[in-house]
């Protein structure tokens, strides 16, 4: 049986992504940090989709050390599908033990390192890795700082100040698009393919855990708006498993429709200056 992964699967958006996978037939391998809400969610997963092979991975994706090792566990499993969806909006001093702040830590440094090393393990099959990121038009305001990666001086975030950690994610969801970018480039001619997809604005998830004062206002207005999770994981889920997708590669979707991201993301020697200093990063070569 196929192996799909999913990471940030035990709530939301990746829930339901994971769902669809296993009413698919593939064998899902759930990754979230916390273990009592993943045995939860592979509880319902498995209501969902009876009969359905369903490991889980709890794992901290914060943490490169435990990212390295799942890399390892999975590659020895060879997965056709491999989502990354997990993300957080952490606050600005929120700063894991290696110093890495935990939006650029989990949403682009654990994704950059995990699919990376899987997209570089031979295999005999044609991989898809698909990229959960966030909305082109919302993102043009949030130019990744390359100077700036780590959000250390927090020149150029937002104001007011309880905003200023929703841009440093915003900054780390235009990263996901220039990694697919980077990352399409150098899968080109293998067979597996590399897409980024927005899910829409989804109300059902946790990603608005940790906010405070007008950005906690802004997320329950937006809220009241938002689609429900099995909307957010149509594209995504397509793009993991729709045929007439063979072969297609390097593209960002809204709604199943391809879009154009902002020019910012799209610049070649942005991209390729991302993906070397994310490889200093995490301690690959570029
Ligand atoms: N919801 C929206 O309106 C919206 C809009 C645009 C883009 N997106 C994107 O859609 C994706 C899913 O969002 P959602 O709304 O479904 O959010 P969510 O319910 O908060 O789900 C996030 C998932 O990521 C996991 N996660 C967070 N930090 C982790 C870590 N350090 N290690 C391992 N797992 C970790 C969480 O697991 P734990 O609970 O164990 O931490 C959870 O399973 C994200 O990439 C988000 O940026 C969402």
């Amino acid at each position: 049986m196929e192996l799909a992964v999913v990471t940030g699967a035990n709530s939301g958006i990746g829930e339901q992504i994971a769902t669809g996978l296993a009413r698919h037939g593939t064998s899902v391998a759930l990754v979230a940090r916390n273990r009592e809400r993943l045995e939860a969610a592979r509880r319902r997963i498995a209501a969902a989709a009876p009969g359905s092979d369903l490991q889980v991975e709890p794992v901290d994706l914060a943490e490169l050390d435990e990212v390295r090792a799942l890399a390892a566990r999975l590659a020895g499993q060879d997965p056709s599908i491999v989502v990354s969806n997990a993300a957080v909006i952490a606050p600005l001093d929120d700063r894991t033990p290696a110093g890495l702040h935990r939006s650029l830590a989990t949403n682009h440094l654990a994704p950059y390192l995990l699919l990376r090393t899987l997209a570089e393990q031979p295999s005999a099959r044609s991989r898809r890795f698909v990229v959960v990121g966030g909305s082109p038009s919302g993102l043009r305001r949030v130019p990744v700082d390359l100077d700036d990666l780590n959000a250390e001086t927090g020149r150029g975030l937002a104001w007011p100040p309880s905003f200023r950690p929703f841009a440093a994610y915003g900054r780390t969801k235009n990263m996901n698009a220039m990694f697919v970018y980077g990352l399409a480039r150098r899968l080109r001619g293998t067979g597996s393919t590399v897409n980024g997809a927005h899910p829409g604005i989804i109300r059902g998830g946790r990603l608005n855990r940790h906010d405070r004062g007008a950005l906690r206002l802004f997320g329950s207005v937006l809220g009241r708006f938002a689609a429900r999770t099995e909307t957010g994981a149509d594209t995504p889920l397509w793009l993991a498993t729709a045929p007439e997708l063979d072969g297609v590669s390097g593209r960002f979707y809204v709604k199943r429709r391809a879009v154009e991201t902002a020019e910012h993301t799209t610049d070649p020697d942005r991209v390729e200056r991302l993906w070397r200093e994310s490889a200093r990063l995490v301690g690959l070569p570029d």
